[in-house]
């Protein structure tokens, strides 16, 4: 019979989470030590990511820091080697570090579209090109694995006064297909796919809500947040470990046949 509980478990295994010192990320991070996995906590926040390790490994899990700006390529060797060194063979890369801006289409300028596309897009891009290649057979790593990369339910739908955000998570929806596609059709064994959350109550999300007012779609930081709450059928904003659940899924043994798909954690948001 299918042991179905250790289909989740991420025994062994080195993986790698971007962007993990704080909000979605951290708890991605929380998630996959918990299921077994060694995990390198990479971000530009030190401080802040060596809290996440310590909070991880007061629990009994294997976790360390590692500086990396997602941006800059030869970051992304240095931070994989990084984590096959002191963990071994990457088999989860889970591309999570993101930035969120506001501004109405025509006040936003081409500085600011071209930063979030930077970190959000470019920053996917050189995550996916340096695992691919060490995870592939022949790779560093060589293993195959899962690829998991942050979209949001902005990548599925339009809001007013995010262009750019809209835009960048919208790209990692279609790098994270091709990529599934060819990946697989090369028989590398790895798998890739995409998370899309609704509001979380991280820092972001707070933000997200904050710039309507800033923006003068809303009155006030409450109407916007009971505007922002009641466009979720579910009447809530979702909590950072609804994210990492579905992260945990697709990473492990269980989401086995699962690639080039999208997770929606979203209360119901795209669906109204
Ligand atoms: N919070 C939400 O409502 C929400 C919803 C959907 C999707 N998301 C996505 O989830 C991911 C995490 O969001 P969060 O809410 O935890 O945000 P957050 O701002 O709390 O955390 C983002 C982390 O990414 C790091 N980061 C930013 N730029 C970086 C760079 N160039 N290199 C390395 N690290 C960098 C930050 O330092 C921070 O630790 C993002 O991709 C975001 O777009 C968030």
């Amino acid at each position: 019979m299918t042991d179905y509980g250790k289909l989740f478990r991420l025994d062994g295994k080195t993986a790698l989470v971007s962007g993990a010192a704080r909000g979605i990320g951290a708890a991605i991070a929380e998630a996959l030590a918990q299921a077994g996995a060694s995990v390198l906590i990479t971000d530009v926040l030190e401080r802040a990511g060596q809290e996440t390790v310590e909070r991880i490994r007061r629990a009994g899990g294997e976790a360390a820091f590692f500086k990396h700006d997602v941006t800059i390529e030869a970051q992304w060797e240095a931070a994989i080697k990084q984590a096959e060194k002191e963990f071994g063979p990457l088999e989860v890369l889970v591309n999570n570090a993101g930035i969120e801006t506001a501004a109405m289409l025509s006040q936003c300028t081409l500085e600011d579209f071209n930063n979030v596309m930077n970190v959000n897009v470019n920053g996917v891009f050189l995550g996916l090109k340096h695992a691919v290649r060490a995870m592939s057979p022949g790779g560093t790593s060589g293993r195959g694995g899962s690829i998991v990369n942050m979209s949001s339910a902005a990548g599925l739908v339009g809001t007013t006064g995010h262009i750019s955000y809209h835009a960048s998570k919208g790209a990692v929806r279609m790098l994270s297909k091709a990529a599934a596609v060819e990946c697989a059709q090369l028989q590398t064994g790895i798998r890739v796919n995409s998370v899309h959350p609704a509001i979380i109550g991280t820092e972001m999300g707070e933000n997200f809500v904050k710039h309507l007012v800033d923006l003068q779609l809303a009155p006030d930081q409450a109407t916007a947040k009971a505007a922002m709450m009641a466009a979720h059928p579910m009447g809530h904003f979702g909590d950072t470990a609804d994210v990492a659940a579905a992260v945990l899924y697709l990473a492990s043994p269980a989401a086995k046949w699962v690639t080039g798909t999208e997770i929606v954690p979203d209360g119901g948001y795209t669906a109204a």
